[in-house]
């Protein structure tokens, strides 16, 4: 494989745009909406850029930077060897981008969605070859977070999740493979949880924020308490996810609290808002 093509210019989208670059691939990175563009282009010039002056680059940052091309269609996924989707957590929003590049990519290009929590069965439905279709989830931030999981959906062939594992092994990272469809697949089924326990500590008024971080970060050597981890990740993001393991799951012990939608309505999303369980200047 030598170049992949990223949907979705955002939090997660930049981030792996880096990092494949950083490994040695052509990157084309589009997104529908310039600015963000523009705005991931800036982030991803000046994250190589300190990491350069730490002398942690093998090649100079402008080189590496020469190997993304930002995009406003799909057109130029017709020669992608693997295709990473990283636009908002919707389903019609993904069925839309597979359809097109359904259409566009080689038939052996790898299709495959970053998504947290929308079963990588559903996303493929759409397609005519759902076998060539992956959940390939990488961690934020994505430069730091060792973790890539990869999904089989129902159709997924073996030797797609093959080749997303040696892919992922290529960018520097671990993969583990999720076997089948499960909402939330690994560690969001799991970390997911701990952020809805956090949320009806708080409701309940049992500790502060601030005190809920400190404990899981003191008692349990976790780097970052829930409510840091969620502002990180945008409580739209989470909220999404909470959402989708309850509705396949039924289970109400998922249902998420009010507190989080009310904030999600408010426009509190976190970091990438300024305000979210913290302020951010
Ligand atoms: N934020 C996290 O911590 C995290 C972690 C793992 C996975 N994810 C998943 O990754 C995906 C992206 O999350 P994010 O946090 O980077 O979101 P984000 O909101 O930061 O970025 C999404 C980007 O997608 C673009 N976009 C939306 N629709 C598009 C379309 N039709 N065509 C092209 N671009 C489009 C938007 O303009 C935006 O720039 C989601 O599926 C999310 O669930 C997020």
């Amino acid at each position: 494989m030598k170049t992949v093509f990223i949907v979705g210019s955002g939090i997660m989208g930049s981030g792996i745009a880096q990092l494949c670059s950083q490994a040695g691939y052509e990157v084309r990175l589009m997104d529908n909406d310039q600015k963000m563009l523009g705005k991931a282009f800036k982030k991803i010039e000046w994250s190589l850029n300190k990491l350069e002056e730490k002398s942690l680059l093998k090649e100079n940052a402008g080189d590496i930077l020469t190997r993304i091309k930002i995009e406003n269609t799909f057109e130029n996924a017709s020669d992608t060897d693997i295709v990473i989707e990283a636009a908002f957590e919707n389903l019609k929003t993904k069925h839309d981008i597979f359809k097109e590049l359904e259409h566009v990519c080689r038939p052996d290009a790898i299709l495959g969605t970053n998504t947290s929590s929308i079963p990588i069965t559903e996303i493929a439905s759409i397609l005519k070859n759902p076998q060539r279709f992956v959940g390939i989830h990488f961690f934020n931030p994505v430069h730091k977070m060792k973790l890539v999981e990869i999904i089989k959906g129902f159709a997924t062939s073996d030797d797609t999740a093959q080749k997303t594992k040696e892919f992922v092994f290529s960018i520097g990272k671990e993969p583990v493979m999720v076997n089948c469809d499960s909402a939330g697949f690994i560690v969001n089924r799991i970390n997911g949880m701990a952020f809805l326990e956090a949320l009806q500590l708080l409701e309940k008024g049992v500790a502060s924020v601030e005190d809920i971080d400190k404990a899981i970060r003191l008692g349990l050597g976790n780097p970052m308490g829930p409510f840091e981890l969620m502002d990180l990740v945008g409580l739209d993001v989470v909220l999404n996810a909470r959402m989708g393991i309850y509705n396949e799951t039924r289970q109400p012990n998922h249902f998420p609290p009010g507190i989080l939608k009310n904030m999600v309505k408010a426009g509190c999303l976190g970091r990438k808002t300024g305000k979210g369980f913290y302020e951010y200047k």
